[in-house]
């Protein structure tokens, strides 16, 4: 298995899991917060991505999940808190049910359960056509613009240049094989309301890849979930408040371990 991983702390295992088409370094801001209060962090670069340099013409949701619990049976991880945002969710959707025991309890970031639709498939398809001629950058052009808030861009235009940098350093194949793995994936909303862990629900105020109707609708199937809204933050709710996001982690983290 060619999963590139990296881990922080020890105790509790939980497993971040990045959105597209970001790597495990996204992570950081909660990986190392976490790896002081007793948690073993393990942050998965899914395949394509970061240094897990492993693809395929097309790189499912469910390939990803199946490598997640490759890894963790690599690692001797039974049972774990699983997290992801966007892509991240999108895979762990899959994940939960493929190998529900697997899962101690779930933080679902800025994602959707539903599945593309029409118009959205074929998005995905120009953008493809975008990237064949023009690389990585068709990335930045056509998505960076609308995945953070006006807030960080005008605030901490040093975060959007940090993020631009890892949308550049992407492999195009590796993007377009998870933008086609994306535009199949099937749906999971049917599934939610059997989710029986735990579940933290975090969006940004201000995402619009994802959004607060969505959140919502989530948080209403997801029998034991709680939702929290980030304030001036996008799609990428935990680069862009990290304070924020990390309390609404550790308060949903010590109610979701007690006892
Ligand atoms: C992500 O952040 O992972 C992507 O925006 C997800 C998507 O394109 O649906």
């Amino acid at each position: 298995m060619n999963i590139a991983f990296e881990e922080f702390g020890s105790g509790q295992p939980i497993v971040l899991l990045h959105a597209f088409p970001l790597n495990r370094k996204m992570w950081l801001p909660q990986a190392e917060a976490l790896a002081t209060k007793k948690y073993r962090v393990i942050l998965p670069d899914l395949r394509g991505f970061g240094e897990s340099t492993n693809f395929a013409d097309i790189n499912t949701m469910e390939d990803m999940a199946n490598d997640i619990a490759q890894l963790c049976d690599t690692l001797k991880i039974e049972k774990a808190i699983f997290g992801g945002l966007s892509m991240g969710g999108y895979v762990l959707f899959n994940f939960y049910r493929l190998f529900p025991r697997k899962v101690a309890a779930l933080i679902l970031c800025d994602t959707n359960c539903a599945a593309d639709t029409n118009e959205k498939r074929e998005s995905r398809h120009d953008l493809i056509d975008k990237i064949e001629t023009e690389g990585s950058q068709a990335l930045i052009s056509e998505m960076l613009p609308n995945l953070v808030s006006q807030t960080t861009k005008t605030n901490h235009p040093e975060l959007v240049s940090a993020i631009e940098e890892q949308f550049r350093d992407v492999n195009p194949k590796a993007a377009i094989a998870a933008l086609r793995g994306m535009a199949e994936r099937q749906d999971h909303c049917g599934l939610i309301s059997e989710i029986k862990v735990p579940t933290l629900l975090v969006f940004g105020e201000d995402d619009t890849v994802t959004n607060l109707e969505i959140a919502r609708k989530m948080h209403d199937q997801i029998p034991k979930s709680v939702l929290t809204v980030i304030k001036n933050a996008g799609h990428y709710s935990n680069l862009e408040q990290p304070e924020q996001f990390n309390a609404a982690l550790f308060g949903f983290l010590n109610a979701a371990t007690a006892g």
